[in-house]
């Protein structure tokens, strides 16, 4: 049970403020007013990534908690910009990677730091998207690596438990030219080699016909885990023509929803009792140098080593 409060909204059209503000039973305000009110303690910054950064030193100098949607920013530099702010003012900070706190992803990780196959050798990541988004979004996103394949490198830093120092990647345009010829790949693949030689894959594809497709599979010296895809119902019809399962789920709002839910959770709870608050600003940090890594290698063809 929590004593935590949604008090105040803010957003740049006043109609989506009110209608949130309504269903939360709270007020509307600017984000200079919520900033700086006293009486809040923490803010959620979910507006679109380039605005993330003002928020962020604003909050940060006002000594609000801060949970922030993924990527902090686009750049490497102002993410370490943001890092220096809260570092400075002290403020608890999370990165919503909303994928570790999936349950079904939750529990495998949990597995693993049991021990329940030994040691990790192979991780793989598979990520696919329905459909691509607009092509508007394509060209301010910072490509499939940075908007997409972002929260991939969290979790295989979530599932590795250490640090890669050594990427490749390949990237094509096999769904739409158009995205090909706005400088994006939309087929991706990375490999990642951690300093005791564990090794992660991680596939993206901006197509996947049959539905949002999410996948773990680790490979340990003492077994394998692995988590399903999340399908619409567990219904299966089977015949003389075969057994036929569902679609799976529509998107990420339907496939998340746990998710979401449980990493706001956790932010609260740790305010309140006082518990570190994971992911961090660190994790945002080092998962955007590693797109930027994967970008680099998948259009000069060479790997790269990585500053961990
Ligand atoms: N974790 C996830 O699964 C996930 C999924 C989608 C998007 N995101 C991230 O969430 C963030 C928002 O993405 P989106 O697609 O919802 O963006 P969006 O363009 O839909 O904007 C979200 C809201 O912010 C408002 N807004 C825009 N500029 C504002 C400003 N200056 N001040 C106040 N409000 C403002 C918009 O009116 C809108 O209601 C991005 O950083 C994106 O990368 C995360």
């Amino acid at each position: 049970m929590t004593n935590a409060r949604a008090v105040a909204v803010a957003d740049a059209m006043p109609d989506a403020a009110k209608a949130l503000a309504d269903r939360l039973g709270a007020k509307v305000m600017d984000t200079d007013a919520i900033i700086n009110d006293a009486g809040i303690d923490a803010v959620i910054i979910g507006t679109p990534t380039t605005t993330h950064y003002d928020l962020i030193q604003a909050a940060a100098a006002a000594g609000k908690a801060i949970f922030c949607e993924k990527p902090i920013d686009l750049s490497v530099d102002r993410i370490r910009d943001c890092l220096e702010a809260i570092t400075a003012a002290g403020v608890p900070f999370m990165t919503a990677f909303n994928r570790r706190f999936d349950p079904n992803f939750a529990h495998l990780q949990r597995q693993i730091k049991d021990q329940a196959i030994g040691n990790v050798e192979l991780v793989t990541i598979l990520s696919r998207d329905p459909s691509p988004p607009p092509l508007g979004y394509i060209k301010t996103s910072g490509g499939i690596f940075r908007d997409m394949m972002i929260h991939d490198f969290d979790m295989a830093r979530f599932l590795l438990g250490e640090d890669p120092i050594e990427l490749t990647a390949v990237g094509s345009c096999l769904v739409d030219p158009e995205i090909g010829a706005a400088g994006d790949f939309d087929t991706a693949a990375v490999m990642l080699r951690t300093a005791s030689g564990k090794i992660c894959q991680i596939s993206n594809s901006r197509r996947a016909t049959y539905g949002y497709d999410q996948r773990i599979e680790v490979h340990g010296s003492m077994g394998m885990l692995r988590a399903d895809n999340v399908l619409e119902t567990t219904v299966e019809l089977s015949n003389s023509a075969g057994m036929r399962k569902a679609v799976a789920q529509p998107f990420f709002l339907e496939r998340y929803a746990a998710a979401y839910a449980a990493e706001m959770a956790h932010f609260v709870q740790a305010l309140e009792t006082g518990e570190a608050v994971t992911p961090t600003a660190q994790d945002g940090l080092k998962a955007q140098i590693l797109a930027d890594a994967a970008d680099a290698a998948a259009r000069d063809g060479l790997p790269k080593s990585l500053p961990f």
